[in-house]
This record gives C-alpha cells, structure tokens and sequence, in this order.
C-alpha cells in the first residue's frame, strides 16, 4: 500500500452494473462500464488507503491492489457490503439495477411462437440508503446521481432521501457525451450546498474526490 493521507482508512467502493437474471443465458442491466468507480478505487490506493472495491460485470478490469468482491446480482452485491468491517468511507459508484426479475427461470426460457414471454419485476434493496440507515454506518458516504435534467434539485432531494454525506451529480443526458466517454462534469452536493467541478477526466474526478475524502477523513 502506497503511504499517504488515507494511510491506515478502509475505504469501500461499489462499481460497474449489476446483472438481473432472467434466466441462465438472459439478464437486464443498466449501462455502466465501472470506469469511473475504477478510477476512484485508484485515487483511494494512491492516497494511501485500504480498498474494498466490489463491482458487477463491468467492462474495464478492477484496479490491482484492492481487496476485490466480484458480484452479480443487487443483492449479492448489498450481502458484499454489509460483510466490509471497519469502513471508514463508502463510495457507491455502482449503477445498480432498481429491479430483478421477480421469479428468474432455471431452464433457458424456450422461443416460443405463439406466446411472448412476459416478465415481472421485483424492487431490489437500495445499497445506499440501507447503508446510511445502518448502526455501523461509516463516517463518510459518498452517493452518485446520474441525471438527465434539474442535476442540482434533484441530486440535492436524493441526498437528503439517500441519508448520504455527500453526492456526486452529473448530467447524463445523451448530448454530453459522458456516458462511456472517458471525462465526466460533475457537481458536489454536501450540506454546504452546490459545488461544480469543471469538465475533466474521471480520473481527474477521481483524484479530486480521493483528496476532499482524506481532507474530510482526516
Ligand atoms: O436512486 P438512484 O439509483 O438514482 O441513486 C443513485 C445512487 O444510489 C448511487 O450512488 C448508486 O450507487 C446508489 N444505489 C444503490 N442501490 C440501489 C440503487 C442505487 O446503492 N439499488
């Protein structure tokens, strides 16, 4: 581990999509290709800090030098979460799936020309909030919020909904370019109200959030 202002803080990170079964061969998903929560995972090492990075099936590979939890499923990934002991910030990168296909079938489900299959959903837990609402609830959590429109009203009622310290909030909508791109322009919401960051990397963003997470740990 790299000595730094983290040395000696466990940081946790969730990353990349979550996959929802629907059947062996078959799942739905949300995009999301974990390079932002990659980055940030990085950024944390690099300041000295103990990382536990659990991710779903993203498509860059997972940092070297993490304590690495791969999942699948929401639910697998919130069992990950809740099994970290001693987490002194959470940063919750994921794009996790709101829902499962409520009954997932154990046979690949057969074409079938007369009849369209028809799924049904179930809600699957909020990572976040449970984790803000938890007796062991680490010090600092750090949500995201991908918007479309209104980024700052919204971020701001999420975070208060969410029980989180801190969101990072960007706009997603197709014109920005920065889904699957490599920069991101985000705005930090804290208690202290809006904080925009101009358009950079996301490793940049990384570096930047890693620093304002050992100011604050610190
Ligand atoms: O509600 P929404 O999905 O927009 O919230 C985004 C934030 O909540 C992200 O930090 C994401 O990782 C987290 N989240 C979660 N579990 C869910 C849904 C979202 O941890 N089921």
């Amino acid at each position: 581990l790299a000595d730094g202002p983290l040395t000696g803080k466990h940081v946790l990170v969730t990353s990349g999509p979550t996959h929802e079964p629907i059947d062996p061969v078959r799942y739905i998903a949300n995009r999301s290709s974990g390079a932002q929560g990659t980055a940030i995972a990085k950024a944390l090492l690099a300041l000295g800090a103990r990382v536990t990075f659990v991710t779903g099936p993203a498509e860059v590979p997972p940092p070297q030098g993490v304590d690495l939890v791969a999942v699948q499923t929401a639910r697998e990934m919130l069992e990950a979460v809740q099994a970290a002991r001693d987490v002194d910030a959470g940063v919750f990168a994921a794009a996790v799936a709101d829902w499962r296909v409520a009954s997932a079938s154990e046979q690949k489900i057969k074409k079938d020309s007369s009849e369209l299959p028809v799924l049904e959903f179930a809600e699957n837990p909020d990572i976040l909030a449970t984790v803000c609402a938890s007796d062991d609830r680490p010090a600092l959590v750090v949500g995201f919020a991908a918007e479309t429109e209104n980024v700052i009203a919204h971020a701001t009622a999420k975070r208060a909904r969410k029980g989180c310290d801190w969101i990072l909030a960007n706009d997603v909508s197709p014109a920005t370019g920065i889904m699957g791109g490599s920069e991101n322009a985000v705005t930090l919401i804290t208690a202290q109200g809006a904080e925009d960051w101009p358009r950079m990397g996301k490793d940049e963003v990384a570096a930047r959030l890693a620093q304002k997470i050992a100011e604050a740990l610190g």
